[in-house]
């Protein structure tokens, strides 16, 4: 191709954006979001603090985060059209990330000025998502179990309404802080497939509405965002720890991937696994009273591992943050249909961020393609 540069397939180690949001280390297993390592941040700052850190480039002083905390409670509730489609889609047995998809993309409806794109609109609807998203979940939850939804809280923590809206009652303050850090830890990671849709649709001066609706879109899928539910299965299933060992070279004979391991970029155990597997663990002991799955899980893990090494030599497959956040979710009582939904309520602040990045950079994405069809064809007559 004359005047282009091929790129690898899947452009594996291409470096597509500069971004000041985060870092993923693949070969040292290290991620930093907005100058903090994730250790750093999860359990030490809420969501709402890590989204500020994402949208302003810093950590709020206590009065900002008070601020944003309130103005994001205040955005909660739902518009009708976006209801409607919950309750439309709950109906027709929509998966929850199809239903989030949907619903999502109804939330330009009520805006002055859908196409605005100025970093003031970019930050307001950056709230407003991040507001809605667990109210479109929850509520979808509710009406798939044939419950009326319940109506979002304004004097609890995001994390924690989101578990009200589900259970009608309000949650242990350990699960409450749970999903919150699940939703901390999960938060933003470098060029993820879903970050660079949405980026690649910001880049034509799109709006963020428009942007986030094609980045669920892109973390739908198992090889992204869909593999914590098809963890929970493989943990089930496994039941015991002396059945790993065969499950797992049974599944790996039959040519399938085992959920929660392998990574584009990490080479090494992904760090929100570390983060993760401490909070699946608070939350076996304090909250459920009941270690057996946990422990389960961590036997799983190591003899995957071990089996990954000699069936697959060479290639580091290593645990990723989705073997544990199907520990977490699970633990919290959410059911593995929403998983991925669940990850895109986290996620959605990193999204926003890199959309006003992207507003700001103002270049369209735009590679080209090595065409290898055939030539010259003629049509008969
Ligand atoms: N189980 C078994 N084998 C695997 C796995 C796995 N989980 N992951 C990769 N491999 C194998 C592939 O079969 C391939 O083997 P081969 O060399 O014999 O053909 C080799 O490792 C390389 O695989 P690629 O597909 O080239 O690796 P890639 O970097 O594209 O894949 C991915 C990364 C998609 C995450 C992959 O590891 C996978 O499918 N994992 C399971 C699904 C999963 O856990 N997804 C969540 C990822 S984390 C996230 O996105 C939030």
């Amino acid at each position: 191709m004359s005047g282009t540069t091929s790129a690898p397939r899947g452009l594996d180690g291409v470096v597509a954006a500069q971004t000041k949001l985060s870092h993923v280390d693949g070969q040292n297993g290290v991620l930093i979001i907005g100058g903090y390592s994730i250790e750093e941040l999860a359990g030490k700052v809420t969501f709402e603090q890590a989204a500020h850190l994402l949208w302003k480039g810093k950590l709020p002083t206590p009065e900002e985060h008070k601020a944003l905390s309130a103005e994001i409670a205040a955005l909660r509730a739902l518009p009708e059209a976006a209801m409607a489609v919950v309750r439309e889609a709950a109906g027709k047995k929509a998966p929850p990330i199809d239903t989030l998809r949907m619903a999502c993309a109804t939330l330009s409806l009520d805006l002055e000025r859908p196409n605005d794109i100025s970093p003031e609109a970019d930050f307001a609807n950056a709230k407003m998502l991040v507001a809605r998203f667990p109210t479109i979940v929850a509520a979808h939850t509710r009406l798939i179990q044939g419950q009326e939804p319940i109506a979002p809280r304004t004097d609890l923590s995001l994390a924690a309404n989101f578990l009200y809206m589900v259970f009608g009652k309000e949650p242990d303050p350990i699960a409450a802080r749970a999903l919150d850090t699940y939703w901390v830890t999960v938060i933003d990671h470098g060029m993820n497939a879903s970050t660079f849709a949405g980026r690649v649709i910001a880049s034509t001066r799109s709006d963020a509405v428009s942007a986030i609706t094609g980045a669920i879109g892109a973390l739908k899928g198992p090889l992204h965002g869909g593999a914590p539910g098809p963890v929970l299965d493989m943990l089930l299933d496994i039941k015991t720890t002396d059945n790993a060992d065969p499950w797992v070279r049974n599944e790996l004979a039959a040519g399938r991937r085992i959920m929660g391991f392998g990574h584009r970029v990490y080479k090494v155990r992904d760090p929100r696994a570390e983060v993760l597997s401490k909070v699946a663990e608070e939350m076996s002991g304090a909250v459920l009273h009941d270690r057996k799955l946990f422990e389960l899980a961590r036997e799983v893990e190591k003899t995957v591992l071990r089996v990954l090494d000699e069936v697959k030599p060479g290639r580091n497959l290593k645990t990723n943050v989705e073997f544990y956040t199907a520990l977490v979710l699970q633990s919290l009582g959410l059911q593995p249909a929403t998983f991925v939904s669940l990850f895109a309520c986290g996620r959605a602040a990193g999204w926003c961020a890199h959309v006003i990045e992207q507003h700001a950079e103002d270049h369209l994405i735009r590679p080209q393609s090595e065409y290898v069809g055939p030539r010259g064809l003629t049509v008969s007559s």
